[in-house]
């Protein structure tokens, strides 16, 4: 009995996702959570500049918040595998849907950010693993430390200039897919008022800059010796 009246709500779920419109809602839900995420998680790695007890306290306080801190966790890994999914699909979609007559006049029309989105998110989705393995897990890191001090780790990470180098690469197509990302957000749930729109474009190349900007200087600054 219970499974006939679930079956309608998972049945227009389905539906809801097949639909364009659904995996455009998807995106920008799910990046939304995650442009969130990357904003609060610059703001706390700013506090290298602060010095190692800093860094290294709101660590472990982030650490002590147990099992909020897992479903935080969960939520990310959801959105962004989601992301990465759903973005493939309406890629796909579009490929198939293609005019090959128009694809000159659509490529003026769309900008470099807006033409790349497949490219920059593929590349910031090897950036999170590539990350997870330096920072998180330490396998490739030269001298990680695993006794939480992540001020260390930072520093002697960026050290070593590889490292610093690929991960300021890295933050360029970051800058690129959320410049275009977090505007099409707006459009994709509906908020596209023609008056509004052109506001919405430059903040979000704003706010785009000063998450590459915050950082890139991390990284910057320890490989030339400012943060040691
Ligand atoms: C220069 C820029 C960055 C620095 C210095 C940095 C630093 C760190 C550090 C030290 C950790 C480990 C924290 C710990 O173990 O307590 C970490 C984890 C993480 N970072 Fe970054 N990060 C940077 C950029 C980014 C960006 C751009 C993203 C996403 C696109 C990102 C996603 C993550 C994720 C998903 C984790 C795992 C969080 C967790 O364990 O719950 N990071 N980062």
């Amino acid at each position: 009995m219970a499974s006939s009246y679930l079956r309608l709500p998972i049945q227009e779920s389905i539906g809801f996702y097949q639909a364009s419109i659904g995996k455009k809602m998807v995106m920008a839900v799910t990046g939304c959570i995650l442009v969130l995420f990357v904003i609060g998680h610059l703001l706390g790695n700013l506090q290298v500049y602060l010095g190692p007890d800093k860094l290294n306290s709101y660590a472990r306080f982030l650490r002590s918040t147990g099992s909020l801190l897992w479903i935080v966790r969960a939520v990310l890994f959801v959105s962004a595998v989601l992301h990465v999914v759903t973005g493939i699909l309406l890629w796909l979609e579009n490929q198939r849907a293609r005019p090959i007559g128009y694809r000159r006049r659509q490529w003026v029309e769309a900008t470099l950010a807006s033409r790349t989105m497949i490219v920059t998110g593929l590349a910031m989705a090897a950036f999170v693993v590539y990350h997870l393995l330096h920072l998180t897990f330490g396998t490739v890191h030269p001298s990680f430390n695993h006794e939480l001090d992540v001020y260390s780790n930072v520093v002697k990470g960026f050290q070593q200039a590889p490292a610093a180098v690929a991960y300021i690469g890295f933050m360029i197509f970051l800058g690129f897919h959320l410049s275009h990302g977090i505007w099409s957000m707006f459009q994709s749930v509906g908020w596209n008022h023609p008056r509004y729109m052109p506001y919405i474009q430059r903040a979000a190349v704003v706010l785009a800059v000063l998450i590459v900007a915050g950082n890139i200087a991390i990284p910057l600054s320890i490989l030339v010796g400012i943060v040691r």
